[in-house]
């Protein structure tokens, strides 16, 4: 091949991610062929020896090998020559490659799901340590209704964890194994699929050669997850930009996780938090990318197919660091309490003064909502006298119902957030109570990634030990 060709057509940089789990797979067919009578076992073992010293060294291939298959049994002939004349006989790079591609998501997708736990129970304690910590929330960005800062770091908590949980789901792709599907229609070898499959920790075997060889939509599925975590990094990332800004001043993000300007001293500029809501743009390139590269790919393996795991990689890259720099963001961030209050002081709660004059005095919602919507223009215009409310009343053909003390404590942040009663609500009680449901569920899931992932690396452990 021209030399050019070779490197632009070649894997085998950013095959250096499947490189162990390649060698895992070579190793297994070995050890099928073997027991098929396929190969002698002594050829098997110097083979297999080989391949456990190439997984402690770690080879790094030219760019202009074709690829990591191509090179593992390059290598392979050195020193088992045997073993590497066989090492085709019923095994093809297509399905080899898929067959690493799927333990490598799951090595991946464990490490990520551990990752994302981590920063679930980071969120979860602190929403413990801020349960009423009053903290406004916003619809359109404007002042909505007082809240506690626990009650919203909940909210990334739960988004997160479903984050997860699709994860492990979209796994299930991952869990049937390709091999002995060979290039595309299968093989006449007498090739023992479910032993090969059961060495690597594979659940069961794809049912059709075709599909198992050159499918690659799976990927979109695992990648799918990683999406949508990324768009709650992103939201995340947003909103830590702004609530430390000056103009919110909400939050404080702690020195070490900030920079400051060159030139303009008193500056504590949000970098963490910026980058994290631009890798998190970047990652949704991602899907978008891959989805051009799978798109109009007639059936059977095509070589643009290759081009897909590096960004399902880089996916797994970005979304991880970011979620390791969320953890410690979320550790570290401090509360401005005073401009939290006040940001949900009067008329902040203006809803809950209208709620109480229809549940206690019987006053239809809509001319309610008039009426605390007039109220809260002047408290925000601090025109509120004793006379302006009553009149507000007689406008609204109703004898006067309130002192004024009385209005502005029914829109008392406290007191507001400590009303709320349906289940859900940012009231500080619920939100302590959801730390213990939310650090269980955390748990669960975790120990179900423990469990998969000691599956898989047993197997994997077992078979080059
Ligand atoms: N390097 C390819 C990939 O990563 C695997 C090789 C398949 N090549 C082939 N000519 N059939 O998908």
């Amino acid at each position: 091949m021209d030399e050019d060709a070779a490197r632009y057509t070649s894997s085998a940089a950013f095959d250096t991610e499947i490189y162990e789990t390649t060698v895992y797979v070579n190793a297994a067919h070995i050890k099928m062929l073997e027991k098929q009578g396929l190969l002698n076992r002594e050829s098997a073992e110097k083979a297999l020896t080989t391949l456990r010293h190439l997984l402690q060294t770690r080879q790094t291939p030219p760019p202009t090998v074709e690829d990591i298959h191509i090179y593992l049994e390059q290598l392979l002939s050195e020193k088992a020559p045997e073993a590497a004349e066989m090492l085709a006989l019923g095994k093809s790079r297509n399905d080899a490659v898929v067959a690493a591609v799927k333990i490598e998501v799951r090595r991946r997708a464990y490490k990520i799901a551990d990752m994302a736990l981590d920063a679930v129970e980071s969120l979860v304690r602190k929403s413990g340590e801020h349960a009423a910590t009053v903290f406004p929330v916003y619809t359109h960005l404007q002042r909505a209704a007082p809240a506690t800062f626990g009650f919203v770091l909940q909210s990334y908590a739960i988004r997160l964890l479903r984050c997860c949980n699709s994860l492990l789901t979209m796994l299930e792709a991952c869990e049937e194994s390709p091999l002995g599907s060979a290039a595309v229609a299968g093989t006449s070898v007498p090739v023992d699929r479910e032993y090969i499959a059961q060495l690597l920790g594979f659940r069961r075997t794809s049912l059709n050669a075709l599909e198992a060889t050159a499918s690659r939509e799976f990927l979109t599925l695992v990648l799918s997850p990683l999406h949508v975590t990324a768009l709650v990094l992103s939201s995340f990332a947003e909103e830590i930009v702004l609530y430390a800004s000056e103009e919110f001043g909400l939050i404080q993000i702690p020195e070490e996780l900030a920079a400051t300007s060159s030139i303009m001293p008193q500056k504590r500029n949000p970098v963490v938090a910026e980058i994290m809501r631009t890798k998190a743009s970047e990652v949704l390139g991602l899907l978008a990318t891959v989805s051009g590269i799978l798109s109009r790919q007639p059936s059977g393996y095509n070589l643009d197919l290759q081009q897909v795991t590096p960004k399902v990689w880089q996916a797994f890259r970005e979304v991880s660091e970011s979620l390791h720099m969320m953890r410690k963001l979320v550790e570290k961030i401090e509360v401005n309490r005073e401009k939290a209050w006040e940001a949900c002081a009067p008329p902040t709660a203006a809803v809950e003064l209208a709620n109480h004059l229809t549940l206690k005095h019987g006053i239809g919602f809509r001319k309610a909502h008039q009426i605390a919507a007039k109220i809260s223009r002047s408290i925000a215009e601090q025109n509120l006298t004793q006379e302006r409310l009553d009149t507000i009343f007689q406008e609204h053909g109703l004898k006067p119902l309130y002192a004024i003390g009385e209005v502005l404590s029914l829109m008392n942040p406290d007191a507001a957030v400590k009303r709320y009663t349906a289940p859900g609500s940012a009231n500080p009680t619920m939100v302590s109570e959801n730390v213990e449901k939310l650090l269980k569920t955390v748990e669960e899931i975790r120990n179900r990634v423990e469990v998969e992932r000691r599956v898989l690396e047993d197997c994997l452990k077992r078979l080059l030990s």
